[in-house]
């Protein structure tokens, strides 16, 4: 077992004290650009979980919630460009106020594809929500309009972001050591 996330070193860069400060502002800011306004969250899955749960229950308006489940074809880690939608939303969405909620945005790729994937479906507006903007490796223009920390590059896990499906449960986000 010597590639379980245990024999890799690894540093805490956000506390869990820290995320949920972040998560609260990011919610008080949500809840007031859609104040009046049906919305409708989209989590993908599954590293948005975590970061969703917190957010909606941070918020001050009511919302409903989806999930998406999006594959990229290549190496487990980092995006192809090659994606496609193996779980779908259950809701219509024509018409309503959409915000898609993701762990962590790195190349651009998967968020983009999503995005103007859902356009195709006529939505009122659709916003993009991350928890991490990992800028270094955009291969795409890709800007959310909602952040909770930026970070330059590196492998990053807990707060529901994996490394090989270890490590999602941890509450605090660790950068892992090479
Ligand atoms: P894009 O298309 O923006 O894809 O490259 C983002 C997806 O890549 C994965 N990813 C990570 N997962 N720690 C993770 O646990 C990371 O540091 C990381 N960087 C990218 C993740 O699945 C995300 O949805
Ligand atoms: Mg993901």
């Amino acid at each position: 077992m010597e590639h379980t996330i245990n024999h890799m070193g690894k540093e805490i860069l956000f506390s869990r004290d820290v995320i949920g400060q972040r998560v609260n502002i990011l919610a008080a800011r949500i809840s007031e650009d859609y104040q009046e306004r049906d919305l409708i969250l989209i989590g993908v899955l599954k590293g948005a979980f975590v970061f969703m749960a917190d957010l909606i229950r941070s918020m001050t308006i009511p919302c409903r919630i989806d999930f998406v489940r999006l594959a990229s074809y290549g190496s487990g880690s980092t995006s192809q460009g090659e994606i496609t939608l193996t779980k779908d939303i259950e809701m219509p969405i024509e018409g309503q106020d959409i915000l898609i909620v993701e762990d962590i945005v790195d190349t651009g790729l998967t968020l983009s594809y999503f995005v103007e994937s859902l356009k195709r479906r006529n939505p009122r507006s659709i916003k993009v929500c991350v928890f991490l903007d990992k800028r270094k490796r955009r291969k795409t223009v890709f800007e959310a309009d909602y952040v909770g920390f930026t970070i330059d590059d590196g492998f990053v896990v807990g707060y529901g972001l994996d490394f090989d499906e270890q490590a999602r449960f941890l509450p605090d986000v660790y950068l892992i050591k090479a």
